[in-house]
């Protein structure tokens, strides 16, 4: 599977030749540490606090010192965006060897094994290059090697699977990134195929691809419609991991959208090039199941994914035009850029009715709503069940992927009516566009399916750098299935 850009290596021996930087995790107070004592200048003039992600790199002793803020303030998802940090700090240092030493303070509020997930998935991430399609200025650096240590009283096999989570992990999520970036002349829904068939063997995956000919005799006129102005042919493809004695099935599915111009609908032209992200809720959801996979993690998971290309064309479906969608329902189409949720709702309906899984959970860059909202620090999350938001925040913790809640009281679906057919696309108005939107798609949810939409158009990718977070894609959801899977496989 290729993923580009350069990788870390990682070793828990301890080889002292291999190396020329060491790398400190400091916490904020404790210059007086006798290891750091080299540093107490940095301290005293107040150049190095050990703020939470500040990096100090001290050329002379060959030592970077790594701040993680206050002890007992030690939060995954700061100390997550806090190794992406540094990762990409060490990307700009030619191929060198790291030594990172576990001291048991670090592991007081966090276990060894999480604490190496969260440096190792943290420092590949940050590692990457998203210079994909760079022809120069392309770094040709070796790749770095990372040694960790420990204290005596860490278990190295603590160590080595909190390594070798990050690892798996943090490939699929620059998988996820890599695919992401590209731009819809170079990644189109058969590259959705191409992707899932790699994902598919690496991890013996039975996938199921539907064409044109079986979408039309299936009736899933929702993804049809959307692809209709377009000159790629839509898809949908569905992945099953089905480990061993696993009770549960969760479902995760994927909104595709390689290209959305907003069809007839279009939008205007200033940020449009950044459609090409649209895809980021199916990338991340195939992805995720590759990571959950290669993890070996004991629950049934399906992902499933509607890809497709929504361009203006003579034969692209018009404002006002109505379809009927898979689960039988007449759909007036008043916009033709909210067309996610068409190509949604029958992948849900579908998924629903073949699988009958125990969860779904969809993610999508489906509302620009959404970003109002939030911005671009969480996703927003709404369910029909609240056991299943739960778990959902549960792993939004254990992950640096954020989630708020929203609402999904019926009367925000009572716009959605319309004059001629059972459902419209669009509420009209202005407010709540984003629960309108997952309103719609609950039309789709098979009864009694304990399912939550989590809106990813804020979090998929990123304009700017803020904080500790890099420009560009970032994976958003990949982690944090990968943590719903691990909990629901508890239940
Ligand atoms: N893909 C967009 C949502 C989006 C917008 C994601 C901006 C990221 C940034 C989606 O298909 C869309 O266009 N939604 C419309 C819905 C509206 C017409 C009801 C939107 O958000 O404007
Ligand atoms: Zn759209
Ligand atoms: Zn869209």
């Amino acid at each position: 599977m290729k993923i580009e850009g350069n990788q870390l290596s990682y070793s828990t021996s301890d080889n002292k030749s291999n190396f020329h930087y060491k790398i400190h995790f400091v916490f904020s107070g404790e210059d007086k540490n006798i290891q750091l004592k080299k540093f107490q200048e940095q301290w005293k003039a107040g150049i190095f606090k050990a703020d939470i992600g500040q990096i100090f790199t001290d050329e002379a002793n060959k030592t970077i010192l790594v701040g993680l803020g206050k002890a007992d303030k030690l939060l995954i998802r700061k100390i997550s965006a806090c190794f992406i940090k540094l990762g990409n700090k060490l990307s700009k240092l030619d191929g060198v060897g790291y030594h990172i030493y576990l001291r048991k303070e670090l592991t007081t509020q966090l276990s060894a094994e999480k604490l190496a997930y969260q440096i190792v998935s943290g420092l590949e991430i940050g590692y990457y290059s998203l210079n994909v399609l760079a022809t120069k200025d392309k770094s040709k650096k070796k790749a770095g090697s990372i040694t960790f240590t420990t204290e005596d009283s860490i278990a190295e096999n603590a160590v080595k699977a909190g390594i070798n989570k990050g690892k798996s992990v943090a490939r699929h999520i620059n998988g996820a990134r890599y695919i992401a970036h590209l731009p819809a002349n170079h990644f189109t829904p058969e590259g959705f195929v191409k992707r899932s068939k790699e994902i598919a063997k690496e991890n013996k995956l039975k996938i199921t691809v539907f064409d044109e000919p079986q979408l039309q005799k299936l009736g899933m006129n929702g993804i049809l419609s959307v692809c209709e102005g377009s000159d790629k042919k839509a898809k949908m493809i569905m992945l099953d991991y089905a480990p061993p004695g696993a009770t549960k099935t969760l479902a995760i599915i994927g909104k595709g959208l390689t290209f959305d111009s907003g069809g007839i609908s279009i939008k205007p032209a200033g940020d449009m090039h950044e459609m090409k992200y649209d895809m980021c809720g199916a990338a991340a959801t195939i992805h995720a199941i590759g990571a959950i996979a290669s993890l070996k993690t004991k629950i049934r998971v399906v992902a499933a994914i509607g890809a497709a290309e929504n361009m203006p064309d003579a034969k692209a479906i018009k404002p006002g035009d109505v379809y009927t969608a898979y689960n039988g329902l007449t759909v007036e189409v008043q916009n033709t850029d909210a067309e996610g949720r068409l190509v949604l709702g029958d992948v849900l309906s579908y998924v629903s009715e073949k699988i009958k899984p125990d969860y779904m959970v969809d993610l999508a860059t489906l509302t620009g709503a959404v970003i109002i909202a939030l911005g671009h620090e969480a996703a927003a999350v709404m369910s029909n069940n609240s056991d299943l938001v739960d778990t959902i925040k549960k792993a939004s913790l254990e992950s640096d992927d954020r989630v708020w809640e929203f609402p999904l009281w019926d009367e925000y679906g009572e716009d959605l009516k319309s004059d001629i057919a059972d459902l419209k696309n669009i509420a009209g108005g202005r407010g709540a566009g984003s629960i309108t939107a997952a309103m719609y798609l609950k039309n789709f949810v098979g009864e009694n399916i304990p399912w939550a939409h989590i809106d990813i158009a804020g979090t998929a990718w990123r304009k700017k750098a803020s904080g500790t977070q890099s420009n560009g894609p970032t994976g958003y959801g990949v982690r944090l299935l990968v943590e719903l899977a691990e909990e629901l496989s508890k239940s």
